[in-house]
């Protein structure tokens, strides 16, 4: 009884399935067969976590506009950005990111909200405490991160020892967050571990949001469901509250003390701002202020970082350019110990080696989904009505032939020295590892003087000598696409 009540439910969803395809008006897009009638088949492929290399595949299989699911398309076509992503448009966050919240929950973060007015209002809020003006007050922090980085590695130099480049990516990267959102460090460099289990906490979350965001509509009942499991992605995101909730505490009893009189962190600002306007600046806002530095700003800094010293690493000849483009400005007198952010923006190369890694490794590998509002758009000649779901995969984007040529897939940072003007904006226009648009990246100043900073001082230091310069490295792409291999050995450069 019960198998023919199952196989009654499974045949009236694929009749309906079918039935939805058949009248829709974007049946004849084309893409994998299942995906027509099936969320199922993205969601397998987003599962096995290597969805940026299927996403350039189909393309190349399919062309401009590919359907992943029976109402989500990705699309390749540089005249598509300013449609979805523009200022003047105004394309929602589409539902996928309603599994990064907590349904049992009202508060949203900067980067969940699907609404235009909500996230406008609190982007304003925040918008001083990331900008350029203000990231001048917080080399500091990235320096003494950068420090203790170099002392490790000292430490670790030289003694044969194995290790995982990307782990010690992501201690840096949470250490200098850590600083720069409560002007103290979590620890991770000293540990050299996952002290209390956040980088798991963190990786199971995400991996919970990019699964469930897949089907919306169980997500509320599915994270009830696993928040009694220990490890689980609603579990780790109570853990992440937690442990948000407590760094703030610590920091409202140093606010204004003696102890307090370093640069001012993002917390410190956030507090501030709620002492003297508490109706406008919530003690909400300064939790998920916080929350959103934690969950966004490590592993993409880690991810970038590694890609970056990855690419070097397999391209001996370009480290050596970066070198000597180094050790010659020093040479000249031309750069501090430890290098300032205005140092790093007169290196060429540096600049060059660093958008390229980014462009080849960009932290996120799925479409950034937006949903088609009201009265539909047309989309690379195609008309969408209200309610699909489009984005493009930077992934995508950054392996565009068309836009970057034949070698779009190799590491060459010369093409954006050497480009001409016309090709160089065209290139620019579809490189965009930070996002576009009204919900671009927050952070991209702060990571640009992380990464600036930390890579000189790295590959003048020391030699990285890959465990497996020969294999392909392996990564998991569960929204972020993070190396898990990155093995190397350290010795102190001569
Ligand atoms: C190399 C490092 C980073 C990369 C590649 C990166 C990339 C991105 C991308 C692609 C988005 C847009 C996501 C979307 O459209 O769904 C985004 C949004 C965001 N990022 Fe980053 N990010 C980085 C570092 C950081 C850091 C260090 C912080 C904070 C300190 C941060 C905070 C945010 C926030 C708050 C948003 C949401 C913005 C909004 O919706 O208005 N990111 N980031």
């Amino acid at each position: 009884m019960f198998y023919w009540a199952l196989a009654s439910i499974v045949f009236a969803r694929v009749v309906f399935s079918l039935y939805k395809y058949y009248s829709s008006p974007l049946r004849d897009i084309p893409g994998p067969l299942l995906a027509r009638i099936t969320s199922f088949w993205y969601f397998f492929k987003v599962y096995r976590g290597c969805f940026e290399k299927e996403n350039i595949e189909l393309h190349r299989k399919y062309g401009k506009i590919v359907r992943i699911a029976p109402n989500e398309f990705s699309i390749d076509d540089p005249d598509a950005v300013k449609i979805i992503y523009g200022r003047s448009t105004e394309f929602p966050k589409a539902d996928w990111y309603y599994g990064w919240t907590n349904p049992m929950q009202k508060n949203e973060l900067l980067f969940t909200t699907q609404s235009i007015s909500y996230h406008t209002a609190q982007r304003r809020k925040y918008a001083a405490s990331y900008s350029m003006s203000t990231l001048m007050g917080y080399e500091g922090f990235v320096d003494e991160c950068g420090r203790i980085l170099s002392q490790r590695f000292e430490e670790l130099s030289g003694s044969n020892l194995v290790i995982n480049l990307g782990e010690w990516m992501l201690y840096y990267a949470l250490d200098v967050i850590g600083a720069i959102t409560f002007s103290k460090r979590f620890g991770f460099l000293n540990a050299g571990e996952d002290m209390g289990g956040l980088i798991e906490a963190n990786e199971n979350r995400r991996m919970y949001a990019t699964l469930a965001g897949i089907y919306p509509s169980l997500h509320p009942l599915l994270f009830r469901i696993v928040s009694y499991l220990p490890s689980s992605g609603a579990a780790s995101l109570q853990y992440l509250f937690k442990f948000a909730n407590e760094r703030i505490r610590e920091r409202k009893v140093r606010l204004g003390t003696e102890a307090d009189d370093g640069p001012m962190d993002q917390v410190g600002r956030f507090l501030t701002a709620h002492n003297e306007r508490p109706d406008y600046f919530t003690a909400q806002d300064v939790l998920m202020g916080s929350l959103a530095n934690i969950l966004a700003g490590s592993d993409t800094i880690a991810i970038s970082l590694s890609a970056i010293l990855h690419y070097l690493c397999t391209h001996l000849e370009k480290m050596q350019k970066l070198r000597d483009e180094i050790d010659g400005m020093a040479k000249r007198g031309q750069v501090s110990d430890p290098v300032t952010l205005k140092e790093t923006q007169a290196m060429p190369y540096l600049q060059a080696v660093i958008k390229e890694s980014l462009r080849l490794h960009p932290a996120t590998g799925l479409i950034l989904a937006r949903k088609v509002p009201k009265g539909g758009a047309t989309i690379s000649g195609e008309f969408f009505p209200e309610g699909a779901t489009v984005g493009i995969n930077t992934w995508v984007a950054h392996y565009n032939r068309d836009i970057f040529g034949p070698d779009a897939r190799f590491f060459r940072p010369e093409r954006w020295i050497e480009s001409d003007e016309k090709t160089l904006s065209v290139m620019e226009q579809y490189n965009f590892p930070f996002g576009l648009g009204s919900r671009g990246c927050m952070g991209k100043n702060i990571s640009l003087l992380e990464i600036g900073k930390v890579i000189p001082q790295l590959v003048c230091r020391f030699d990285f000598e890959l465990e497996e310069p020969q294999k392909e490295l392996h990564c998991l792409n569960y929204w972020f696409v993070k190396q898990t291999d990155l093995r190397c050995r350290l010795s102190i450069r001569r």
